[in-house]
């Protein structure tokens, strides 16, 4: 019996490739060519498999050009590349890779509020411009972060995560927005309280966000909320691009109508707003969340053993369009 042809949109681990080689034809990109959406098209037609990396969109397009296809495995917890309304109503599958990289992205999300609130990015250009002289009583005097308040926006897994690294490892005070309410153990869990979305703009010292993009959640941070924020918070983004107005937190950054910002995710990116570029008060990094090589090397397992679940064996693990399976 022939195995079904597979692409693989992006570079990967050669063991993961070794794996899908085993079970699959494999189209792969060892080179990491960047595919435009036509060349996507091409190299997908025909195929019933794609493992995609979170940066190819697989649209209504893609997905009319390329009938055969019958499941996108996103190597990234977040989906928001694929038309998941299109590919159910076309019965082809999505999973995506979630609970493997929790952990190891909540530590950058802290990593990059530590860095944001102490400043370090920017006192560090600071010395290798060989403009360090002398030692000043408020030379890049930041602000605190043990004892402070928290405030998570999006209380998913990695949410909760950062909420507990904020409680039991700073003995900060944690509140939360979420589109639902945390149960009683999950909230005593993470010692978080649930508060409104204004509230929790107007109380926190520092602002974490890690909800999923989507069309409602287009801009949750935007020129009306940062007004709300103290002149001396933080606002660190590590969920998607598009989830803050990067222009109007550059024209806030700017002003110092907050302290600083920490951000892993743009809107547009690769391509970075010029304004954020030019402000000190921000530390930038590219999309890097998740990425310890232990847990790329694990999220790229779960995608395959997506692939290899639905095309070939038991079922998928982490499908995020179930109901295309119920109609098999
Ligand atoms: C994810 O897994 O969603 C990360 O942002 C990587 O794309």
């Amino acid at each position: 019996m022939s195995k079904p042809s597979i692409l693989i949109a992006r570079a990967v681990f050669p063991e993961v490739l070794q794996r899908l080689r085993q079970y699959f034809e494999v189209d792969d990109n060892q080179a990491d060519e960047a595919l435009s959406p036509a060349a996507l098209i091409a190299r997908l037609r025909g195929k019933q498999g794609v493992f995609s990396t979170g940066m190819e969109r697989i649209d209504a397009e893609v997905l009319a050009a390329c009938p055969e296809l019958r499941i996108c495995a996103n190597q990234a917890v977040g989906y928001n590349n694929l038309d998941i309304a299109t590919m159910t109503a076309r019965g082809v599958l999505g999973t995506n890779a979630p609970d493997v990289l929790t952990e190891t992205t909540a530590d950058f999300g802290f990593a990059l509020l530590m860095a944001t609130a102490r400043r370090i990015t920017e006192s560090e250009h600071y010395l290798r411009s060989g403009r360090w002289q002398r030692w000043r009583y408020d030379m890049f005097a930041g602000v605190d972060i043990h004892g402070t308040t928290l405030g998570v926006i999006g209380m998913g897994r990695i949410g909760q995560a950062i909420a507990r690294r904020g409680a039991h490892g700073f003995g900060m005070k944690v509140i939360y927005h979420n589109r639902s309410r945390l149960d009683g153990a999950a909230e005593a869990a993470c010692q978080a309280r649930y508060v409104s979305k204004d509230e929790l703009l107007r109380t926190a010292d520092h602002v974490v966000l890690v909800v999923p993009y989507t069309p409602q959640s287009h801009h949750t941070i935007g020129a009306a909320e940062l007004a709300l924020m103290k002149p001396t918070a933080t606002l660190v983004n590590i969920a998607r691009g598009g989830i803050v107005d990067d222009a109007a937190l550059a024209a806030a950054l700017r002003e110092r109508r907050i302290a600083g910002a920490g951000l892993d995710v743009f809107e547009g990116e690769p391509t970075v707003h010029p304004d954020l570029l030019t402000v000190p008060n921000v530390v930038l990094t590219p999309h890097i969340g998740s990425a310890t090589l232990p847990t790329r090397l694990a999220m790229a397992n779960l995608a395959a053993d997506n692939l290899i679940g639905f095309l070939t064996g038991d079922g998928p693990l982490t499908p995020i369009n179930p109901e295309v399976l119920d109609r098999k």
